[in-house]
């Protein structure tokens, strides 16, 4: 495992005798407005009580088999499906990542409504993976869906720009605190985007990355630490360069190598998730923004926040939660209630310098932009979203119900003894199999457990639970109840149970 500066493991953050650990101190250290926190907290097992609870791992593998039978026996029809799928589309699934779930197939959705979907055998579900993020704000939101259907009957794309592009980039000046916005169709978009913008006004041609993020399909963050040196990531197909040419990588977290990765002068931007999600949540250390600001203003190289998944933080994410100041931001996924739709701002100073750069004549070949981006349908519902659904008083619920998710988890590692955590990060909160939160993502990719996830993933399943495929994590919508929480918690102990020694 990659240990940067071959620091400690996390002995400041361990509670000796931990029941609930609260991070706190990320506004003060910026010195600017402080605004209301998001949950921002891990709880681990009380190291003192009893000794650990030993998973089964034989018991787990025949629970494995029964639960992977049972899913075969009660989705015929989905089965039924894929197997026709199979013949007309790439591993039965019209995008390759729908194949990444815990059944020997995925289910096939019939319809979805607020928090729940039925699939096509007829079954309902609580939806905790929400299409990882895409559907935060539950499915089919009322006051979106009406904005949608309205815009969708006046027109939906004319290359020209609506009124209400004006209030969702007011609005969005408002809850990110940058002034100057514009619209993309997909995350990975804006941050390619981004990254284009970036290298321009800056005349630098690299861009450094934290180890182990996601951030879409952007070509240059394909690129991971192993033992420290830097190399293509795993399952990266076709990279058009070795990344090791366009990109620094770094641990999360890791002040010293940020500081010697960009005091050379030669990196146009960081890249960076607040905190991390897409490896499990790995939070920041206390200090490490305002250590990531200083360096990145000290050597000229602009601040990118990815805000994509942390807007679970709250209505302005992260930035407006813990009052960062990054030059550019970008977001994408639920901001539109599921249509597609992204957004990527600027401070005043990148707006004027990106402005000095760009000409009207050759605007439609600067490499940003598309047909489709900024269309009369997205900023619609994006207006819709802002207005109506990612309210204030919708986070406030959420970010409660995923504090009764993380107790409820918190309950069943406890009184089992078990050496996991759990973690939160707004209305996000995941399970980890591990009894120390991940410094960084080296540490976080090394303490993976496919077997414990693939059975706590199927197990939740088989019980109408959908939690996102990737890591143990859910996700809460305005649309969620306290009977689906409770509901989780009790599958979730139920999961536990049949596989302890
Ligand atoms: C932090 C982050 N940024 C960007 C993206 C890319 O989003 P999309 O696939 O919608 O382009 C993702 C996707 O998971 C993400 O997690």
């Amino acid at each position: 495992m990659y240990n940067p500066g071959g620091r400690k493991k996390e002995t400041a953050q361990t509670p000796s005798v931990g029941l609930t650990f609260i991070q706190e101190g990320f506004p003060a250290a910026l010195n600017v407005k402080c605004h209301k926190q998001p949950e921002l907290r891990i709880t681990m097992m009380d190291k003192t009580a009893a000794t650990e609870a030993k998973i089964d791992r034989s018991k787990l593998q025949s629970c494995l088999v029964r639960q992977r039978e049972l899913f075969a026996r009660e989705h015929l029809r989905s089965a039924e499906l894929f197997e026709q799928a199979r013949s007309s589309m790439l591993s039965g699934v019209p995008m390759n990542w729908m194949v990444k779930w815990a059944g020997d197939f995925p289910l096939f959705v019939r319809e979805a409504g607020g928090a729940h979907f039925i699939d096509v055998d007829g079954h309902e579900y609580i939806d905790l993976c929400l299409g990882d993020t895409g559907a935060m704000t539950g499915h089919a939101p009322p006051a979106a869906v009406e904005a949608i259907v309205e815009r969708v009957r006046h027109g939906t794309t004319f290359m020209l720009p609506t009124e209400d592009s004006i209030w969702v980039a007011q609005e969005l000046s408002r809850r990110f605190g940058l002034p100057f916005w514009q619209v993309a169709l997909t995350a990975t978009d804006a941050n390619r985007f981004a990254i284009r913008l970036a290298r321009q006004i800056t005349g630098r041609k690299l861009i450094l990355i934290f180890n182990w993020c996601y951030h879409g399909t952007v070509d240059e963050t394909f690129i991971t630490l192993e033992g420290g040196i830097a190399g293509v990531r795993r399952g990266n197909l076709g990279p058009a360069v070795d990344p090791t040419e366009t990109t620094r990588v770094v641990e999360f977290n890791d002040i010293s190598a940020l500081e010697a990765a960009l005091k050379d002068g030669a990196v146009a931007c960081v890249l960076a998730e607040p905190a991390m999600t897409n490896i499990g949540i790995v939070q920041p250390e206390p200090g490490f923004h305002q250590a990531l600001r200083d360096i990145t203003r000290r050597t000229g190289t602009l601040l990118i926040l990815d805000e994509t998944h942390t807007i679970c933080a709250g209505p302005g994410g992260c930035t407006q939660a813990w009052g960062l100041q990054p030059d550019m931001l970008t977001l994408g996924k639920p901001i539109a209630s599921g249509i597609p739709a992204a957004v990527y701002g600027f401070s005043r100073d990148v707006a004027g310098r990106i402005a000095q750069a760009m000409s009207v004549g050759d605007s439609d070949t600067s490499g940003i932009g598309g047909t489709l981006a900024g269309n009369a349908l997205s900023i619609a519902a994006m207006k819709a979203t802002l207005e109506h659904v990612l309210t204030e008083p919708a986070y406030e619920r959420m970010i409660a119900l995923a504090s009764r998710f993380t107790e409820g988890v918190q309950s069943v590692i406890q009184e089992k003894h078990l050496p996991w955590i759990v973690k939160q990060l707004g209305c996000r909160a995941e399970y980890w199999f591990s009894s120390e939160p991940p410094l960084n993502g080296g540490q976080a990719a090394a303490a993976v457990d496919s077997d414990l996830d693939c059975y706590m993933h199927l197990s939740a399943l088989n019980a109408g639970i959908l939690i996102t495929p990737f890591h143990n994590m859910a996700l809460i919508s305005p649309a969620t109840s306290e009977a689906d929480i409770d509901r989780h918690s009790q599958v979730f102990r139920e999961s536990v149970e049949a596989i302890l020694g």
